[in-house]
Order: structure tokens, then C-alpha cells, then sequence
């Protein structure tokens, strides 16, 4: 059974042959950070010290040749073989909460737009179920049908609220929009994904959502707001929303209130493709690059449409962001 020696942390977990590493740190309960879970997001990058390992395919933005070059590996697509040791890179507030299988029914369902509908869920039993602001879970709708999706409220909620889009031609996507009622039961397997909410960091905030991946940044706000004191001052917290259409706009009443109550958020909302609208209009990461003065104490959170999220996270990096200020969660399917 091979080792895998974190020596940053100087703990050791036992790996099945050929279990991933981060399959394997994370049955161990140890913090490490991740998100797709698919080797698209890069999220899960170490360093590979040495070991006997087997690397499957991955995607150029997650690693690049050059950094696989310098050393780094991606734990979601690292088999291990024999005894392996690896270094985790620095990151800020790593945070463990306990893996839960949740077994709840629908207790609500809501439509938000023509293909986005929010789905609450009421757990049975009557433990809380722990996770972070931006958090994700993978919930299983049916046998067989179970996709990751982000959680829109926060732990202290007595119901798990997410927000599903569907997908054209999408299995699970399309049982939830179209089929889903009130009453199925659900199972919810969580918490996973590390672009959670950092609450020790009090600087300015950039949030940049694209269609249902307002959900996570929705719960990240209402984790800051949670923390914030009533009337108090913060420093700015800026949300960008990126939709298709007017029709694909969802919550801007909810925005618009947090906006009211908490003088130091604002938000604003930019449309793709639709020439008749007096919004914004064109890509987030363009109307950022017309407003963004500075990324000195920023943080990122990003989450939505993969090609929304890597444009974004290209430009924060050019802007001299450092990766590890950047949190991302792109809805990339496996
Ligand atoms: C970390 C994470 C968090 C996520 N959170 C959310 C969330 O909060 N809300 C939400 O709506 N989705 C979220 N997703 C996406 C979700 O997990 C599914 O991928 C999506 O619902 C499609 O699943 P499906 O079974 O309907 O499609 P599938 O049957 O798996 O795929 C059908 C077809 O659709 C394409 N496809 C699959 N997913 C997408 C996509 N996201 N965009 C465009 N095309 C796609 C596939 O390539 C395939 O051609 C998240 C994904 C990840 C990795
Ligand atoms: S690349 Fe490993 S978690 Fe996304």
C-alpha cells in the first residue's frame, strides 16, 4: 500500500495502488486544495518531491508544460504507485470540514429564469451540515444522476438552496429543471472545493459570476455580510454578473437590497449578447479591464462558464494577482 508523505505538513496518508492523491488526502481528512476534481482548474497543484506515480491526461490551462516541467503535478490526476512525497503550495486559511453523506428530500423549488431553477433541500437528522461560504457538493438526484453543484446559502441556513442551469442535452441538468418535485428525496455527498470564502481577510473583495455561478458567490456574500458589523465600514466588495441575456438575470432584487444595506458592496451586471439592452454589455473580464485600478490586498472569487473563468483569471494575473488571491470554481463538466 503505498505512502504518501505531505512534507509540509508532515503527515502521511495510505493510498489504494493507483488511488489518486487527492482521492486519497482527502478519504484521510487532510485539507488540500481543490475544485473540478477533473484535471481542468489547477486548483489541486503541488509539488512532486518524488515517488512512483502515473500522471492521466489533464488540460494545459490546469498545468502547464512548463510547470509540469519545474516539478508540479496535479493531485486530482496523480496516481501513486509506490511511496510518494509531495508538498503542498502555499495557501491562506485551509480549512477541513467533515465529508457528509446527507440524505434530504426537496422541500422547495423555485424558477429563476426560462433555465435556471433553485432547488432547497431539508436534511433529515439534526446535525448541521459544516461547510464554508462557496462551497460545492455532489448530489445525487436519481441513481446514476449525480452532478457537483455550489451551495447559494450558508451553514447556518436550516435548508441547502442551489441554483441548477440547464444544460442542453444534460442528464442531470435536465431531470432537475424539468422532472424534479417537491418531496424526491436527494442525497448530498460534501462539502468539497477550496474556493471558499477566506474570512480573515479583510481587504477589497472581487466577485465575478457568470449565469448559475451566482450561487457560490451569493453564499460568499452572505459569509461576508454575516461577518460584517451592522452600519459598519468595510472595504469594497465588488460584484460582477455576467449573463447571456435580460432574460438570464436572476436575484437582482436581492442585489440591489444588499446593495442598499451594505454601502460598501456594489454590483453590476453585463450582458453577452444582447444588443438592445442599457446595461453593460460584452465580457466580465472586459468591462474589468476598463474599471479595475489596482489588485494591491485584492481578493478574487470566480465561479461560472469555464471560458468566463480562465479569461477572468488570465486577466487578474496580468494585473499582477497572484494565483493564490484567486479563488475559482469553473463549472466544467466531467
Ligand atoms: C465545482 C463545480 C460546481 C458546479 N456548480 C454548479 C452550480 O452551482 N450550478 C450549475 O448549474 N452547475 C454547476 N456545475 C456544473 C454541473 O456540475 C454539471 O456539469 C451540469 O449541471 C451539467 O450536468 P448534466 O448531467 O446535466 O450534463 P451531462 O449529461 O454531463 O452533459 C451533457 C452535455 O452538456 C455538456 N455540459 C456539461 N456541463 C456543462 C456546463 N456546465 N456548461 C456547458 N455545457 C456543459 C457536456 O459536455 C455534454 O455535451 C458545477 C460544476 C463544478 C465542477
Ligand atoms: S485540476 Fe485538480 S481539482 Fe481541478
Amino acid at each position: 500500500m503505498p505512502l504518501i508523505d505531505i512534507i509540509d505538513t508532515a503527515e502521511a496518508v495510505n493510498a489504494e495502488d493507483g488511488e489518486t492523491i487527492l482521492s486519497a488526502v482527502q478519504r484521510a481528512g487532510v485539507a488540500f486544495s481543490h475544485s473540478c476534481l477533473a484535471g481542468n482548474c489547477g486548483s489541486c497543484k503541488c509539488e512532486l518531491i518524488d515517488g512512483d506515480i502515473y500522471e492521466l491526461e489533464r488540460s494545459e490551462f490546469a498545468l502547464t508544460d512548463a510547470e509540469r516541467a519545474s516539478g508540479l503535478i496535479l493531485a486530482c490526476r496523480t496516481q501513486v504507485w509506490g511511496d510518494t512525497r509531495i508538498r503542498r503550495l502555499a495557501e491562506d486559511e485551509l480549512i477541513v470540514h467533515p465529508s457528509r453523506i446527507l440524505n434530504c428530500h426537496v422541500s422547495h423549488l423555485e424558477t429563476l429564469t426560462h433555465d435556471i431553477r433553485a432547488v432547497h433541500l431539508t436534511p433529515y437528522g439534526a446535525a448541521a451540515f459544516l461547510y464554508s461560504p462557496g462551497q460545492f457538493a455532489s448530489v445525487e438526484f436519481l441513481p446514476g444522476i449525480e452532478r457537483q453543484y455550489s451551495m447559494a446559502g450558508i451553514a447556518a441556513d436550516a435548508t441547502l438552496q442551489f441554483h441548477v442551469r440547464r444544460v442542453p442535452g444534460g442528464k442531470t441538468s435536465t431531470h432537475v429543471v424539468e422532472q424534479l418535485r417537491e418531496g424526491d428525496a436527494v442525497t448530498v455527498r460534501g462539502p468539497l472545493g477550496s474556493s471558499y470564502l477566506r474570512e480573515q481577510h479583510a481587504g477589497p473583495v472581487l466577485l465575478v459570476a457568470g449565469g448559475s455561478g451566482l450561487a457560490p458567490i451569493e453564499s460568499i456574500l452572505r459569509g461576508i455580510f454575516a461577518q460584517a458589523a451592522p452600519g459598519g465600514e468595510r472595504a469594497p466588495v465588488r460584484l460582477y454578473f455576467g449573463a447571456r441575456a435580460e432574460r438570464d438575470i436572476y436575484h437582482e432584487a436581492l442585489l440591489s437590497a444588499w446593495a442598499r444595506d451594505y454601502p460598501w458592496f456594489s454590483y453590476d451586471i453585463v450582458l453577452s449578447d444582447d444588443s438592445s439592452t442599457r446595461r453593460r454589455r460584452g465580457f466580465v473580464h472586459d468591462a474589468l479591464a476598463g474599471e479595475l485600478a489596482s489588485v494591491t490586498g485584492m481578493k478574487a472569487y470566480l465561479a461560472g462558464p469555464p471560458p468566463m473563468v480562465e479569461a477572468t483569471t488570465g486577466f487578474l494575473k496580468d494585473q499582477g494577482m497572484a494565483m493564490r488571491d484567486i479563488h475559482a470554481d469553473a463549472f466544467y463538466d466531467q
